[in-house]
C-alpha cells in the first residue's frame, strides 16, 4: 500500500507526508509554537503543500489519509475532493464531531472557535461521499465526550473523535470482493490496525 498522509504534523503515517505549515505559525498543532516545528528529517518524503491543492497526479496513492486536519481548512469540500482525486481507492478522514467538540472544557473552547470549523458529523460525510462519487465502507466513533460526569460516572456520551473510510471502487465491498467480513477486507488492503 502506498499511503499519503495529508496534514501529517509531527506524527506522519504515510509513505509521502505533507503539511502546509512546517512551523506552526497558525497554532494548528499547539498554543506553544516553540516546539512544534516539523523536523522534515524525521518525516519520510515531506512535502509542503496545502491539503486543498495537492501537488500530486490523480490516483497515484492507494490510500489518502488525513487525521484532525479537515476541521482546520477553509474549504473542507475542496480538501475532500483532493483526497479523492489523488487516491486510487481508499480515503480515510479523521476529525472531531461537532457535538462532542462543544462538550470540551471551556478552557479549550476559545482555541476550538478560532481554529476549527465546527460542522462535521456522519451525515455531512455521507453527503460529501455521495457528491464525490465514493462509497462509505466504514464509520467509527474513536472516542466520546459526556454530557454528565459525576462520582466517576460518565453519562450520555456523544461522539468526539470520528473516522470515515471511503472507497472509490467498491460499493458492497465485502460481497463483491469475495471477502467474508470487513476485517478481512481491511486486512487485504493492509489496514489491520485500523481499529486500534
Ligand atoms: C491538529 S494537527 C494534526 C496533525 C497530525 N495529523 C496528527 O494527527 O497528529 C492539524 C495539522 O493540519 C495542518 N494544516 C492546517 N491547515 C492545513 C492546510 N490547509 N493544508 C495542509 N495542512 C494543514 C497543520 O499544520 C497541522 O499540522
Amino acid at each position: 500500500m502506498f499511503v499519503l498522509d495529508v496534514g501529517c504534523g509531527n506524527s506522519p503515517v504515510g509513505d509521502v507526508n505533507c503539511d502546509l505549515y512546517s512551523k506552526d505559525t497558525e497554532q494548528h498543532r499547539s498554543f506553544d509554537t516553540a516546539n512544534t516545528a516539523i523536523n522534515s528529517r524525521n518525516v519520510p518524503n515531506f512535502v509542503v503543500c496545502s491539503a486543498e491543492f495537492l501537488p500530486f497526479i490523480s490516483a497515484c496513492f492507494d490510500v489518502a489519509v488525513s487525521r484532525q486536519v479537515i476541521e482546520h481548512v477553509a474549504k473542507p469540500g475542496l480538501m475532500a475532493s483532493e483526497l479523492v482525486r489523488v487516491s486510487r481507492d481508499l480515503i480515510i478522514i479523521e476529525t472531531v464531531h461537532r457535538r462532542g467538540e462543544r462538550l470540551e472544557p471551556r478552557s479549550r473552547q476559545a482555541w476550538f472557535k478560532q481554529h476549527h470549523i465546527n460542522k462535521f458529523d456522519f451525515t455531512v460525510f455521507a453527503a460529501l461521499a455521495q457528491k464525490l462519487g465514493c462509497y462509505t465502507v466504514k464509520s467509527d466513533v474513536l472516542d466520546k465526550n459526556y454530557v454528565l460526569r459525576f462520582l466517576g460516572l460518565k453519562l450520555l456520551g456523544v461522539p468526539m473523535g470520528i473516522r470515515v473510510v471511503w472507497s472509490k471502487t467498491v460499493r458492497d465491498w465485502y460481497l463483491y470482493s469475495g471477502f467474508k467480513s470487513r476485517e478481512s477486507y481491511f486486512a487485504s488492503v493492509g489496514l489491520t490496525n485500523i481499529d486500534k
